[in-house]
């Protein structure tokens, strides 16, 4: 089972503080690679829940700023001398309606999720393709990328198809310089993002009894251990994969 491991590896993680990042972070370390957890505000890192782990390097960097990107993987290059591996978690949710969406939401969503994505990985890619092992990038997509998952998230769902492609998009442009690039696509999993409407009794029955076809929602590991696999040399001849996490839900 040594090829499931990532000891020696250097693993960057957007959105680190929120709720499926520091599961990333616990399951990551635990695999063996060491972290650069980083998140757009130090509050969110500083309620990183860290419980069993050591020397978790906490770096600020906000994926909608240029100059943030820039030092952050700086940080790593001077501490560490190479990025191994890149977790792209950071994302934000804003549901409304088509009709009367606010376009702020809009471009906020589309900047976090979207360019965000693109922006970090460009500057981490570039780190990767300078050293002789190269690297392994995962993205957080979603089923909204796939199929409409609510009455309301137009566009955050534009933003995770964009996502899914433009990990296409990279697999195949770096599949030449050694690095691979997949995405993991979770169904609703249990994190602050969701709490609306886990607390909405109504829709969580729909989505215990008809919505998911395992009749739960996901866990935080759950997710955290698939990334682990398509980080791995276990996935080494995976790239440009989505990978849904949801279960069952896009099955229907
Ligand atoms: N929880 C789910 O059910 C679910 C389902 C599908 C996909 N996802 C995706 O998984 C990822 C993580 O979601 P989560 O549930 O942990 O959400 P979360 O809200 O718990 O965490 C998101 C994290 O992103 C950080 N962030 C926000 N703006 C940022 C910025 N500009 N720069 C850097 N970091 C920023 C937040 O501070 C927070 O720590 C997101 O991309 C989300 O779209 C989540």
């Amino acid at each position: 089972m040594d090829a499931f491991r990532l000891d020696g590896k250097v693993a960057l993680i957007t959105g680190a503080g929120g709720g499926l990042g520091v599961a990333q972070v616990q399951a990551l370390a635990k695999a063996g690679a060491t972290i650069v957890a980083t998140d757009a505000t130090e509050a969110a890192l500083g309620a990183m829940d860290l419980t069993g782990l050591t020397d978790i390097d906490a770096v600020e960097m906000d994926v909608t700023d240029g100059g943030s990107i820039d030092r952050a993987v700086d940080h790593c290059t001077a501490r560490y001398g190479r990025i191994d591996l890149l977790v792209n978690n950071a994302g934000i949710s804003l549901p409304g309606s088509v009709l009367d969406y606010d376009m702020d939401w809009f471009d906020r969503t589309s900047a976090i999720n979207f360019r965000g994505v693109f922006a970090v990985s460009r500057a981490v890619a570039n780190v990767m393709v300078s050293q002789s092992t190269k690297g392994a990038i995962v993205n957080l997509a979603s089923i909204g990328g796939m199929v409409v998952d609510g009455p309301t998230s137009a566009a955050y769902d534009g933003t995770k198809a964009a996502v899914i492609q433009i990990t296409r998009n990279f697999a195949f442009e770096l599949a030449r310089q050694g690095i691979r690039v997949n995405a993991v696509a979770p169904g609703y999993t249990r994190t602050p993002m969701i709490e609306k409407y886990l607390n909405d009794p109504d829709y969580r029955s729909a989505l215990e009894n008809r919505l998911i076809p395992m009749g739960r929602v996901g866990r935080p590991e759950e997710i955290a251990n698939a990334i682990v696999f398509l980080l791995s040399d276990a996935a080494s001849y995976v790239t440009g994969h989505t990978l849904n996490v949801d279960g069952g839900w896009v099955i229907q």
